[in-house]
């Protein structure tokens, strides 16, 4: 019988992206067969996060429950990969020496091998090397999708933002290939997907050369190409920054009607002094002039964003610059989070003198605004007619599907399931917290 494999993953979308790759390389290697229960596995391997404290505490108790499985059969594998393995592989080793493989981010390709050398009784090296280049190189083709899939086109950032660990766990940013992500964009389609979401930590930092011209591709550019290719009927993007957010995006979205009315683009702080104390490289004003740009080249357009609350020594007034900037633009659901320090980085020997009571009320006020903010924009939709992309049944029943509208929104509706994968007109008929409902049309 064949193996089997559970993978449980932590963080962003390129963490969601690598597990899939992880399935595919097993897969191809040693016929692994993907299981959602962990105690019916033969291989159990963790994709850790570590962008906030929380994240990371979580990777070594989740762990200790799987050493328990082990105990019962020893013949489990037990692997770490992600950004806690890249930060932190002797340390892993150290505290949990039940762990057989400790890999990175960029060393997922070299997994196949690891497991045949434990299958030898062997014990394979940690290796959480930076190796980009070799990584896209090494990766399969997709084998098969869902209609809205994902594809990398950059590994690592080079911003280093004073509170982040991304440049430490992931490396520096390297840009995929033009001819593979189009490549890999093309098998995607003929498999059926119809959605197609770019990922990078800065996608908007994109730079090749078309391989055999002198042609400088951009994010703007990419785009382009990807939505003259048949079966693409959607793009989106994860995660661009305003540092980089020039005009070619901004006339991007005035052409191109396959980017969704929708933009999430992380501002951080709406505080000069912290924003720049932070180093993201931009003032609230570029962020609000890029708004404003794309908002005439877009009417409508829904922009979410990310927050960091309580950076050390944020003042009352600091943080209601954030609550007015959030505010003016009436920024749509969002991520927001309490600073979170991380060791290693700049930001993490500064003094922290905000108390977290303090922290916790801001934290609350804001998210109160974008909620209130969030549900304005849900209900301003009942009546409208969205085109999405049928992506499965509801989770709330069989009978209903659901998908996502251009603005993220879940939207359910009565339907059968060969409409899945396809895209559908549909009218939102009420608006709840977290969902719309309509019917087709
Ligand atoms: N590259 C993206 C962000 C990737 S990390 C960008 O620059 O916008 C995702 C989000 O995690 C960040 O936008 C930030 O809001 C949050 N984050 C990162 N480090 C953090 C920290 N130390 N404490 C709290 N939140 C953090
Ligand atoms: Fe982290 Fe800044 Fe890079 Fe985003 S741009 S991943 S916040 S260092
Ligand atoms: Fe987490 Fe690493 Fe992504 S720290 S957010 S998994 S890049």
């Amino acid at each position: 019988m064949n193996k089997r494999l559970f993978v449980q993953t932590y963080g962003c979308q390129m963490n969601v992206y690598d597990s899939n790759k992880i399935f595919e390389l097993l897969n191809n290697s040693h016929k692994y067969q993907a299981t959602n229960n962990e105690k019916e596995a033969d291989l159990l391997i963790m994709n850790t996060c570590s962008i906030r404290e929380k994240a990371q505490e979580k990777v070594f108790s989740e762990l200790g429950r799987w050493r328990k499985l082990k105990e019962k059969n020893k013949n489990i594998i037990i692997g770490v990969g992600g950004c806690v393995a890249a930060q932190e592989a002797e340390h892993i080793k150290t505290r949990a020496p039940f762990v057989d493989v400790v890999f990175g981010p960029q060393t997922i390709h070299h997994l196949p091998q690891m497991i045949t050398q434990i299958y030898k009784n062997e014990i394979p090296k940690p290796n959480v090397e930076f190796k980009p280049i070799e990584k896209f190189d090494n990766l399969p083709l997709p084998g098969k999708t869902g209609p809205s899939a994902f594809v990398s086109i950059m590994e690592g950032c080079s911003k280093f933002c004073s509170f982040c660990i991304v440049p430490y766990t992931r490396g520096q940013e390297v840009s995929r290939s033009f001819d593979d992500i189009i490549l890999e964009v093309h098998e995607l389609v003929k498999l059926g997907a119809k959605e197609i979401h770019l990922l990078g930590q800065n996608v908007n930092g994109y730079n090749v050369n078309m391989s055999g011209t002198d042609t400088n591709v951009n994010l703007a550019l990419l785009i382009r190409y990807l939505s003259e290719i048949n079966g693409v009927e959607r793009i989106r993007f994860t995660t661009s920054h305003p540092a980089e957010f020039d005009h070619s995006l901004i006339d991007a979205y005035r052409d191109i009607k396959k980017l969704p009315n929708y933009l999430h683009l992380p501002v951080q702080s709406g505080s000069n002094r912290i924003l720049e104390l932070m180093k993201r490289g931009y003032t609230h004003e570029t962020y609000r002039d890029i708004i404003s740009k794309l908002r005439k080249a877009r009417p409508g357009i829904s922009i979410s964003s990310d927050f960091i609350i309580g950076y050390p020594g944020e003042t009352e007034e600091e943080f209601m610059e954030t609550y007015n900037l959030i505010k003016d633009l009436n920024i749509d659901y969002s991520f927001s989070f309490i600073y979170s320090k991380r060791p290693g980085t700049p930001a993490s020997l500064i003094e922290d003198n905000v108390t977290i009571e303090e922290k916790k009320r801001r934290l609350s006020r804001i998210q109160g605004l974008i909620n209130l903010q969030a549900h304005a924009i849900s209900e301003s939709m009942i009546g409208t007619e969205q085109t999405i992309l049928v992506t499965g049944t509801s989770k709330k029943s069989d009978q209903q599907l659901t998908g996502k509208t251009e603005n993220n929104r879940s939207l359910n509706f009565d339907g059968t399931s060969e409409l899945i994968g396809q895209m559908v007109k549909v009218k939102v008929l009420s608006a709840s917290l977290n969902s719309l409902q309509g019917e087709i049309i």
